[in-house]
């Protein structure tokens, strides 16, 4: 009997693994590759390899070896050189296939080929199968189908400052290799800046002794009050010999080397060691800072010589075709204060200092035009009139791109908002300190390079995009993986793949295989794949609580109230929560059983203003009343470092005047209120805080006041006013007078902003 049984229950599970196995393979595989190929379809049967399955190429053909290499060290199979009739893999070049980086790719249960025009579409049809590998097989199975793909855009490019912060050549080799593998085909090298100076040039040896170190640097953020310096050395530098070797590494993935050379301004630690080529003689050291620098080269003829004489030995030494030589954000203080500018403007009969700069970046186009490159520069090389040739490279929005287009000449998009992985990634408060912005994965993930303005002829003009990594804030090197991936992995598939209709969901059950298995080699992935996003509501007794996720993905969100953290046994979220009492809300979304990190918190402490209705006179300003107005009355206290956190509410140039309803008539004892100060980018604290107490919203009395001297201490301002009328009220009219300070400290300053940021009104 006992017997029987086990048969019983053996077939069974037989009966209901096979029906299983029946169903799985029934349905079409969901291939997981990243970017997306343009043209898939996938078969019935598969590929199966085991210990006979052979690798097939010709390897007359130049660099297929390294290639075959990437797959028979994937599989441990054998290299072969005659044709077999199947259990094979081939590598073969077929130059009917139209676009250069394109390649087409049959797996079937006899061979897998990947054909190409060129050996850099064998490339990338290799990564598309190593891909399949690590994500869409199973037993040695990779399912059958058939691609034929090829990149949108020529130009896919990825950034990295070394400047800023100095990342040793195996990191570099390790950005560029991971680049490769999701078919980014140029590394934008930031090599000179303000902060360190980091490529060797053997004509000028100070430039490496001197400007590649710096004797502290900033820590923390540039907006904290006060500042803290970490009195450490920094710097480093790599040698040419060092740069040929990762040239050669690049050159193995198929990625271009584009080295940038800064100038005429972010060039602190160049003048740090050649002070002679500015045009002031003040001391200049290598910036232990971040921002945009007064000091700039001067434009003599020595400066030239001084800058072709490094462009020269730049030129030699990477044999790509492009060099890029800066020109961002160029302060003209120096060219304005300068006799010689000055008389050189007269001379050279230009209109202004932009033109003085226009006329310094044509005059380095023709040298650099000379050693057979083209230059590119950022969008500032617009103003003043563009150099014949020059490329542009968009980054302050899409504007100067399109503008390049217009004027016919080539463009490389990199707007802030889409392209700018120094952005926080999520809202979470949690997040390592970034330089500021949002761009979220699905913002990345949502880019379309080619702008709507541009016609056709002139769209042919967009080469492509980048993302741009400057490691102000990337104080380690985990830190670079951190905010490069899994943004740059939405980006491989806006270059590569650019549908016109992009599936989010789509895109985020491909890539968390991707995350997995990155995360398993030791990639400082980051977790965020989609941002929860909360709100609240006042209803006028209680708060509401609502979270959303980005439309059209499967997700279920689960949550606690009390500060544990949430699982699928905990509360699922459906339309809001309604908060009456303190609590330490968690929250967690998953995509099928995948948990997506992180756990969001939001903390309520709840008083007597919380949850009620608000009237105010003057309207807070858009970008930051995101959260709704009622952000300052519902429980939660606004960031202490961030005041782009939506729980502030930030007002310009006016004053503050709301009137709160508290439904019932009500004893206070004292209203707080919290205020954000960074005079630098012209948020100060208020001069004046008054309260006032009515019972028929028609007679106001004071009931309460404070007067506030100018503020410099720290980001945040806790102010507490007692309430010296002790009846009950049922309105309560808080009057916030804004800085007079701001006036005076404005003089100086650019930008004349007087904004006054709210983070929470408690009354009690
Ligand atoms: C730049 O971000 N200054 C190009």
């Amino acid at each position: 009997m006992k017997t029987n049984w086990f048969i019983c229950r053996s077939t069974s599970l037989l009966i209901s693994g096979l029906l299983m196995s029946y169903i799985l393979s029934s349905q079409a595989p969901f291939i997981n590759i990243i970017p997306k190929p343009v043209n898939l379809i996938t078969k019935k049967n598969s590929f199966i390899y085991d210990h006979n399955t052979v690798m097939l190429y010709d390897s007359n053909i130049p660099g297929i070896v390294p290639i075959a290499d990437i797959i028979v060290n994937q599989l441990s199979i054998t290299k072969v050189n005659t044709p077999a009739r199947k259990n094979y893999i081939s590598l073969s070049i077929d130059k009917k296939i139209v676009n250069p980086e394109g390649y087409k790719m049959d797996v079937n249960r006899n061979f897998i080929r990947i054909t190409a025009k060129t050996t850099a579409g064998l490339f990338y049809g290799t990564q598309s199968l190593i891909q399949l590998i690590n994500f869409n097989t199973r037993e040695n199975k990779i399912p059958a189908l058939e691609i034929s793909d090829s990149p949108a855009f020529p130009y896919r490019g990825m950034h990295l400052d070394v400047s800023r912060h100095f990342a040793p050549v195996d990191f570099v080799k390790k950005y560029i290799d991971l680049m490769s593998k999701y078919k980014f085909n140029k590394f934008h090298w930031h090599l000179t800046d303000d902060q360190g100076w980091r490529i060797e040039i053997k004509k000028y040896p100070r430039l490496t002794e001197i400007g590649a170190y710096r004797d502290s640097t900033l820590a923390g953020r540039y907006s904290e009050i006060p500042r803290k310096f970490d009195k450490t050395r920094h710097g480093g530098f790599y040698t040419q010999e060092e740069i040929k070797d990762i040239i050669d590494y690049a050159g193995e993935r198929f990625v271009e080397i584009i080295p940038e050379i800064e100038m005429p301004g972010h060039c602190m630690a160049a003048l740090a060691a050649y002070p002679e080529y500015a045009c002031t003689t003040s001391p200049v050291s290598v910036w232990p800072i971040w921002g945009v620098s007064e000091d700039i080269f001067c434009p003599t003829e020595e400066t030239f010589t001084f800058l072709t004489d490094i462009l020269s030995e730049v030129a030699d030494l990477f044999p790509g075709k492009y060099i890029h030589i800066g020109g961002d954000e160029v302060p003209k203080k120096r060219w304005k204060e300068s006799s010689f500018c000055q008389e050189l403007i007269k001379k050279e009969n230009l209109k202004d200092e932009h033109e003085l700069q226009s006329w310094f970046i044509k005059r380095i186009e023709k040298f650099v035009n000379s050693k057979g490159k083209t230059i590119i520069g950022w969008d500032e090389i617009l103003e003043g009139g563009l150099a014949p040739n020059a490329v542009v490279m968009s980054w302050r929005g899409e504007a100067g791109g399109i503008e390049a287009a217009k004027q016919k000449h080539n463009v490389i998009m990199t707007p802030g908002s889409y392209c700018y992985f120094d952005h926080y990634q999520s809202l979470d408060p949690g997040e390592p300190v970034a330089i500021g912005g949002y761009t979220s994965l699905e913002k990345v993930f949502s880019y379309k390079p080619i702008p709507e303005e541009l016609l056709k002829s002139q769209s042919k003009y967009i080469l492509g995009a980048q993302a741009n990594l400057w490691s102000e804030y990337f104080t380690t090197t985990k830190q670079v993986e951190y905010m490069a991936y899994p943004r740059a992995i939405a980006l491989s598939e806006v270059l590569w793949t650019n549908s016109a209709k992009r599936d989010f969901s789509n895109f985020i059950k491909r890539i968390i295989p991707h995350q997995r298995y990155l995360k398993q080699k030791g990639l400082n992935i980051s977790d965020h794949l989609i941002n929860l996003e909360h709100k609240t509501i006042n209803t006028g007794s209680k708060v509401l609580f609502t979270i959303n996720a980005p439309a059209g993905i499967d997700t279920r969100i689960f949550y606690t109230k009390n500060g544990a953290i949430p699982d699928p046994e905990a509360l699922v979220y459906r339309d809001s929560i309604v908060i009456t009492n303190d609590s330490k809300i968690k929250y967690q979304a998953y995509f099928n059983d995948t948990p997506l990190y992180p756990v969001y918190n939001a903390d309520f402490k709840m008083h007597m203003g919380a949850g009620k209705k608000i009237e105010l006179k003057n309207k807070p300003a858009e970008q930051y009343a995101k959260g709704g107005n009622e952000v300052i009355l519902n429980g939660i206290m606004a960031s202490t470092d961030r005041y782009s956190d939506k729980e502030w509410l930030g007002f310009l140039d006016t004053d503050f005047e709301g009137t709160i309803d508290l439904e019932t008539p009500d004893y206070i004892d004292q209203v707080k209120m919290r205020f954000y100060n960074y005079n630098h980018v012209g948020i100060f604290t208020p001069r004046e805080i008054e309260i006032y107490g009515s019972k028929d919203k028609a007679d106001f009395k004071m009931i309460g006041g404070m007067k506030l001297a100018n503020f410099r201490d720290s980001n945040i301002l806790d102010a507490n006013i007692r309430i010296f009328d002790k009846k009950r009220y049922r309105y309560v009219r808080v009057i916030v007078k804004n800085s007079e300070f701001a006036k005076e400290y404005q003089k100086n300053q650019v930008q004349k902003y007087n904004w006054l940021f709210i983070g929470e009104i408690v009354i009690e």
